[in-house]
């Protein structure tokens, strides 16, 4: 994997602060034809903090998170992940990238369906070389540890909503990522499976120290996160609301 270290401040900041940032995209521009869904975008995800990324339909969420994880190219802008250069990595390193140091739950778990809960969660380790019986312990463990001991065996079909997502969960986080990308993982659950969710996730990426960007249209979940994010047409609003709702 060959990546470009940013020269200058980055480089400068990073060794004065001894950590890098998790994350950072600097001036994203993604346009799909004539639809501009990233206006110049702005964002720095500290190692291990967890934000929320809200914002009317249409607003650009998903393609920020697209572009952030190396899935999508931006067209103008940066992006850096523990300080070093993706975005102009080639596709096979940022692939590597992505099933190394980062972990995805998406909408509706992506289950491989032929596949049992514990061999879904240790897919990425499965993939990145780990030997099997090792990958499937450290599967069946973060099983456990989300709730799901005596599913291990359960195909996606034989799980429930709530418990497919948690599945999704320890398979983004088994083999210890630095950033977890969460694209409404909660968006096809009730309100309080979809807060035991998210509480797991939170949990989990806290005890790994994994940073967390949340896309959710849930704003009761985004409270729960340390920060919120607003996205506007394709822009970060700095426009800030209290929970009352007034605007500032
Ligand atoms: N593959 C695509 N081709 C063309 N336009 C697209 C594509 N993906 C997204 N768009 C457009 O880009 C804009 C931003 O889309 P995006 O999916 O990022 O929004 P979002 O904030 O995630 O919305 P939602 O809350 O509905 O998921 C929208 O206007 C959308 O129609
Ligand atoms: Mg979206």
């Amino acid at each position: 994997m060959r990546f470009t270290t940013r020269p200058g401040a980055r480089a400068h900041e990073t060794v004065l602060s001894g950590v890098a940032p998790a994350l950072t995209g600097r001036g994203l521009v993604k346009t799909y034809g004539t639809q501009r869904a990233l206006g110049g975008v702005d964002i720095e995800i500290g190692a291990g903090e967890a934000v929320a990324v809200v914002g009317p339909s249409g607003s650009g969420k998903s393609t920020l998170l697209h572009v952030l994880a190396g899935i999508l190219p931006a067209d103008e802008g940066e992006v850096f992940a523990g300080g070093l250069r993706i975005d102009d990595a080639n596709e096979t390193a940022r692939s590597e990238l992505r099933r190394t140091r980062f972990g995805f739950v998406f909408q509706s778990g992506m289950l491989v369906a032929e596949l049992t809960a514990e061999e879904n969660a240790a897919l990425p380790q499965l993939l990145g070389g780990t030997a099997r019986g090792r990958a499937l312990a450290s599967a069946r463990d973060w099983l456990d540890r989300l709730g799901l001991a005596g599913k291990e065996k359960h195909r996606p079909g034989e799980l429930s909503g709530g418990e497919a997502q948690r599945v999704a969960i320890a398979r983004a986080l088994g083999h210890r990522p630095s950033v977890i990308f969460a694209d409404e993982p909660t968006g096809a659950l009730d309100s309080r499976t979809g807060r035991e969710t998210m509480r797991a996730l939170l949990d989990a990426a806290a005890e790994t120290g994994a940073a967390v960007v949340v896309v959710t249209h849930d704003r009761d979940l985004a409270a729960a996160l340390p920060r919120t994010v607003t996205m506007r047409d394709g822009r970060i609003d700095t426009v800030h609301e209290d929970s009352a709702g007034v605007v500032s």
